[in-house]
């Protein structure tokens, strides 16, 4: 096939005086586009890249791509991983991945929050501030993780998003609404381990219904692939990142990453680790690929809470939670992003090869 592969590289993002030093830390490196490149044609495949930006709607008519591998994580507004898919819709052209409507639901996590909660998926509970003099709900309760409501990558989360108190919480606050501008997500503070899961696959069944009340329904998993749990090893980290997944671990200490893949957790928790995956997958209709972000709660018995949900998760070949995960399943690169363009290609009745 005829393929074009869409993201935002770090280095053509645009620059002004000012800009917060991880403005563009959720875009891609060259070597991550060069890789998926590389798998690609290893299949045979024609692949040009292509910069996910405004340019698209002149250079995909010449390109003219059978589909389109879409990785674009956009550079403004608060739909923006949306975008290079209205703009495909729009040119009626196939791609990889969730559509519109996920992508944009899935970057706003409290958005996603509120459609888990409908349907009785956990997630720990929230208040969302979009002004400082708000008051917090009384039924939150110190200590709470403070973060933005729609950055990636750990942008805006670092030790202090962790808050012990009403001073902290408004400092924390100010920070958020100063730099990202954006509403901030007060959540309650899990401690405990940190677990991410990822898929690759589409629910074959029918599933837009609400998730069934009964525990002991039917679990849907049919057409998912879901893979081994992987746990950062919060223990190998400097003792200043305070055992969260942040923003230094994921972009500065990215390529020394620790992680235990399995992860080694009982066999029932992993079962509903799976389940909840597959679950958040289904709800939030994610397509072809996704990656769910968990904490277990240490006060009760490991209790899995979930975070938040990745459509477009990190695709570096040496670090990317996703392809660890793949690995430790005896994926090979190769095989997992070709698995990723033939599921969307399956969809939409393309011709494979
Ligand atoms: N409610 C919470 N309780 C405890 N820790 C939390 C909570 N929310 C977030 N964290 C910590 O912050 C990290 C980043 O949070 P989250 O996954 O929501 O953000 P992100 O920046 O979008 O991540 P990604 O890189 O996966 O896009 C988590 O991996 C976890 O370590
Ligand atoms: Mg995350």
């Amino acid at each position: 096939m005829r393929v074009a592969l869409l993201a935002n590289l770090k280095k053509n993002a645009p620059t002004w005086d000012g800009m917060s030093p991880d403005q563009w830390d959720d875009l891609d490196s060259e070597k991550t586009i060069e890789s998926i490149m590389g798998a690609l044609r290893s299949r045979g495949h024609e692949v040009t890249f292509l910069e996910g930006d405004i340019g698209l709607v002149e250079q995909l008519p010449k390109v003219k791509p059978d589909i389109c591998f879409n990785i674009c994580e956009g550079h403004f507004g608060d739909a923006r991983e949306a975008q290079a898919p209205a703009i495909l819709e729009m040119l009626r052209i196939p791609y990889t991945g969730s559509r519109v409507m996920t992508l944009a639901l899935a970057l706003d996590k409290p958005m996603t929050k509120r459609v888990l909660t409908y349907h009785d998926l956990p997630t720990p509970a929230f208040q969302v501030f979009e002004r400082m003099g708000e008051p917090l709900d009384p039924s939150l309760h110190f200590p709470l993780f403070v973060k933005p409501s729609r950055e990636g990558t750990g942008m805006g989360v670092g030790p202090e998003s962790v808050v012990q108190d009403e001073a902290q919480l408004r400092r924390q606050l100010e920070r958020i609404f100063t730099r990202y501008d954006q509403p901030a997500l007060a959540e309650r503070f899990i401690e405990g381990r940190e677990v991410t899961m990822g898929i690759v696959g589409n629910l074959v069944s029918p599933t837009a219904r609400r998730m069934p009340e009964d525990e002991n329904a039917p679990r849907i998993f049919k057409g998912l692939h879901i893979f081994p749990a992987l746990e950062v090893d919060m223990g190998k980290y400097p003792i200043e990142e305070a055992g969260i997944y942040t923003n230094r671990i994921k972009v500065e200490l990215a390529e020394d990453f620790h992680y235990l893949c399995p992860a080694p957790l009982p066999e029932s928790l992993v079962e509903d680790l799976r389940w909840y995956t597959a679950a958040v997958f289904r709800v939030t209709g994610c397509l072809d690929v996704a990656r769910v972000d968990f904490r277990l709660d240490m006060h009760d018995n490991n209790k899995p809470y979930i975070l938040e949900v990745n459509p477009l998760p990190g695709l570096n070949p040496g670090y990317s939670d996703l392809c660890i995960e793949a690995a430790a399943a005896g994926w090979t690169y190769e095989g997992l992003i070709n698995r990723i363009l033939d599921e969307a290609a399956g969809r939409y009745g393309l011709e494979q090869g």
